[in-house]
């Protein structure tokens, strides 16, 4: 009985031949779409909601999956973090994202998908943040960091962005002039930087747990 049920659900099945003829029908489609170039790939022109649901899916269940290992490091809540994190965040992510009482710039009005003004907080953890900024993300300008940034440097930058919503645009401005000074002192003296961040010029220097110590007076300096 049990035998007779089966063969005649299996004769509503389409057969395999019809499924993967269909299969390749479907693929000579596409494959033809995107030959004939004629996808809108302009930045000024939004996806359909279809492509956008799909690719806002692939992005979220990726970022989720790569930064399922990633620790936060134990000293994340060091506030030297904010203060070199400020520093890199004016010269490499303001143009793009923006700051509490930042105007639109011509660059960020320009983009898409566009860049979150992360002022206004995100969905994201620091471990998916942080893969974020290293990586970056393909086709859109979100660049990957890690290119030229060690990690330690990326977590600075993510404990800039997640105290950015808290900011008051005078805050803000505060934060960016206790950075320190400059961007290619900092690349350069890397290693044993953590020691330099959010030292005021002029600022005597305390011994560092990372680096060096500088006698007080000392100005930073790139080893
Ligand atoms: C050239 C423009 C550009 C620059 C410069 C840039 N970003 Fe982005 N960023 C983007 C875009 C666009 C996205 C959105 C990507 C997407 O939607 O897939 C993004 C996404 C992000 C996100 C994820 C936000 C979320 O949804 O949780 C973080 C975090 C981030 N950027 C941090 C930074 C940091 C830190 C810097 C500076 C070191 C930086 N970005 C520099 C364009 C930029």
């Amino acid at each position: 009985m049990a035998k007779g049920k089966f063969l005649d659900l299996h004769r509503h099945l389409p057969s395999a031949a019809f499924v993967l003829v269909l299969l390749l029908v479907f693929a000579g489609f596409a494959g033809a779409f995107i030959y004939a170039g004629v996808y809108n790939i302009g930045a000024d022109a939004p996806h359909s909601k279809f492509v956008y649901m799909t690719l806002d899916q692939m992005r979220e269940r990726a970022i989720r999956h790569h930064a399922r290992n990633i620790a936060v490091p134990a000293d994340f809540d060091d506030p030297k973090r904010i203060a070199t994190g400020a520093g890199l965040y004016s010269e490499m992510c303001t143009g793009c994202h923006l700051g509490p009482g930042v105007e639109k710039s011509e660059m960020s009005q320009g983009l898409y998908p566009p860049a979150p003004e992360l002022s206004r907080g995100v969905n994201h953890t620091p471990a998916e943040m942080f893969w974020i900024i290293k990586h970056g993300v393909k086709l859109s300008a979100m660049p990957a960091w890690g290119k030229t940034h060690d990690d330690n440097l990326i977590w600075d930058m993510v404990a800039f962005a997640r105290a950015l919503p808290k900011m008051s645009p005078e805050q803000y401005q505060a934060a960016l002039a206790s950075a320190p000074a400059d961007h290619d002192e900092m690349m350069k003296a890397m290693p044993g930087m953590a020691g330099m961040s959010g030292m005021k010029a002029g600022e005597s220097a305390k011994p560092t747990q990372a680096g060096h110590s500088h006698a007080p007076g000392t100005k930073p300096h790139a080893d």
